[in-house]
């Protein structure tokens, strides 16, 4: 332990608690670090999973099979000892930060092993980031072999990454509760991000075009048509758009009948970030 509830090794944390004496069930948030408000609603919702009788876990570890572009990997923000505050302050018990050799004893590939969940692991993220899913899925499967958490809780804001490790948990972790939590948004309505601290303040201000578009279409009598408006809208602001879609909330299929469990996803490049959001079309 480096100091109070900091480990640099999960073989450290599991030493710590043996020691302790005191082997409670685990709540455990992934994470790549840069913490943010996001962040920290996942480890306060942690807290409240079971009462007190849980230890909850962050990790810390910026994983380099996920990245498709090496660039973003590079620039991707790196601040360990705020990391540690934020997640303390919120309520861990325990913030690991591994080393890559604990997560890939062989070695980190240059490419994880394919995942395939059909359409999950195909579309939208899985088709503009080629190999993305891959690696999400190998670190986070050894994260879990490493924490063997009881639950684990993930975003909402990476609506698909969440579809597609439920699917992972139904295959290889059965006892395995995956915990949604809802997204956590700026003033403006952009989501948080630690990508969004390389957006400019003005770019920063005006991301928040992106969510109240978004909700303006689950909000019209004609999601369809408000959709292609949408697109042509956004454009016109300076969003590039990957893509905007509506799409069935589980099979992440599109969507061509409107209903309450729809989603409304979009990735889009704005002043040189990438930003990803999603909204339900029952929130409207
Ligand atoms: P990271 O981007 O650090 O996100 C860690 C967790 O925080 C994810 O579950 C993500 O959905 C959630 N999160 C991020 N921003 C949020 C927001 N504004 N509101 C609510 N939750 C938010 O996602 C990853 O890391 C990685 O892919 C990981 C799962 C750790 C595997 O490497």
């Amino acid at each position: 332990m480096l100091e109070s509830g900091s480990f640099s090794s999960f073989a450290a944390w599991r030493q710590d608690r043996r020691e302790r004496g005191a082997v409670r069930p685990v709540a455990f948030v992934p994470t790549m670090g840069a913490l943010h408000q996001g962040h920290a609603s996942l480890i306060r919702r942690a807290k409240l999973t079971e009462g007190p009788d849980l230890e909850v876990v962050v990790s810390v570890y910026v994983n380099p099979t996920q990245f498709n572009d090496s660039h973003d990997f590079d620039a991707y923000p790196s601040s360990h000892e705020r990391d540690l505050e934020v997640a303390l302050e919120a309520g861990a018990d325990a913030v690991v930060f591994p080393r890559a050799d604990e997560l890939y004893p062989e070695g980190v590939p240059q490419r994880a092993d394919r995942v395939n969940f059909g359409e999950l692991t195909s579309l939208w993220e899985g088709a503009h980031r080629p190999g993305h899913f891959d690696g999400v899925v190998a670190v986070v499967r050894s994260l879990f072999h490493q924490v063997q958490p009881k639950w684990a809780l993930f975003g909402e804001k990476d609506w698909q990454q969440l579809a597609v490790i439920q699917r992972l948990a139904e295959l290889e972790f059965p006892k395995l509760n995956v915990v949604p939590v809802a997204t956590m948004r700026e003033e403006n309505g952009l989501a948080m991000s630690s990508r969004n601290a390389r957006l400019s303040h003005k770019d920063r201000s005006q991301a928040g075009k992106l969510h109240s578009t978004m909700l303006s279409v689950v909000r019209s009598t004609e999601v369809l048509n408000a959709v292609a408006a949408a697109k042509l809208k956004l454009e016109k602001c300076g969003f590039e758009l990957e893509y905007l879609a509506l799409v069935d909330g589980i099979s992440m299929q599109p969507s061509l009948r409107p209903k309450a469990s729809n989603r409304l996803i979009v990735a889009a490049n704005f002043g040189g970030v990438r930003l990803i959001d999603n909204v339900s079309l029952g929130d409207s």
